[in-house]
């Protein structure tokens, strides 16, 4: 794997949005697993890569909970910097880490607290060694099925290299950044708005308890996740 010399890899934590949709007094990312956030989560999985030398944690500036956030490690630093949407979160985001253009930065959402390390190592490993951007995604394992009006079926469309987006999304900072500023619509994830540049974006096979916690069964979901890993540990077994 080839790392440019002062070629720095930085991570980026998103948690800037309102969990509208989750519900509840504070929003999703401060929910907790096992006696931590889900944020905290997202950043612990993503600080056991050692490669990742710097990690910004995006918070809305209203947000009084990210006022007090702490944590031990150096490499970690809040901006509070967060926007109306999340794609100018990671804008603001990146502003704020004023990384070098050839720098990779990683984007990750702080709402898919049980990311593997291993998957951020195999991402890493993959945009090192080919020198452009990558995502982590799932193939779609579903019968996938188009409706006329959201309940008859217009048709069975198929799921041939159909896959699942996820975070972390890997890209150069200054190309991503340039794809940021004039997209031609609020893009949903990095990957597309790097797409829309003209940017071919990879994909690198993750892992689908890799959840994105959306509504409040996703959290039931998380927690039982966590739960199976945690007794996998102690039947020594995973
Ligand atoms: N996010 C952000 N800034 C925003 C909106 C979202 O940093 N303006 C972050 C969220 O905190 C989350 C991730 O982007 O970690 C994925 O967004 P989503 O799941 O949509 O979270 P929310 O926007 O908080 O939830 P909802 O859409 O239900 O309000
Ligand atoms: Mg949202």
């Amino acid at each position: 794997m080839v790392q440019k010399k002062d070629q720095k890899i930085a991570a980026l934590v998103v948690a800037a949005g309102s969990g509208s949709r989750m519900g509840g007094s504070s929003p999703k990312q401060y929910l907790q697993i096992q006696g931590k956030s889900m944020l905290e989560h997202s950043v612990a999985a993503l600080l056991a890569e050692p490669r990742i030398e710097e990690l910004a944690i995006v918070v809305s500036p209203a947000d009084i909970l990210g006022q007090h956030l702490h944590f031990d490690d150096p490499r970690v630093k809040v901006a509070r910097v967060g926007g109306n949407s999340r794609s100018d979160s990671v804008r603001n985001g990146l502003a704020f880490s004023a990384l070098a253009q050839d720098d990779w930065v990683l984007v990750h959402d702080a709402a898919r607290p049980c990311l593997l390390t291993s998957d951020v190592t195999k991402l890493i490993d993959h945009c090192l060694a080919t020198d452009h951007g990558a995502i982590l995604a799932v193939p779609v394992n579903d019968t996938l099925k188009k409706t006329l009006d959201g309940s008859g079926i217009e048709k069975t469309v198929s799921r041939d290299n159909l896959w699942c987006a996820q975070t972390p999304q890997c890209f150069k900072n200054g190309e991503l950044l340039k794809a940021l500023a004039n997209p031609s619509e609020k893009p949903t994830d990095e990957a597309s708005a790097m797409e829309a540049a003209g940017h071919l974006v990879d994909i690198v096979k993750g892992t689908p308890t890799n959840i994105k916690v959306t509504h409040p069964m996703d959290f039931w979901m998380a927690k039982a996740i966590f739960q199976y890993r945690t007794q996998g540990e102690i039947r020594g077994s995973h």
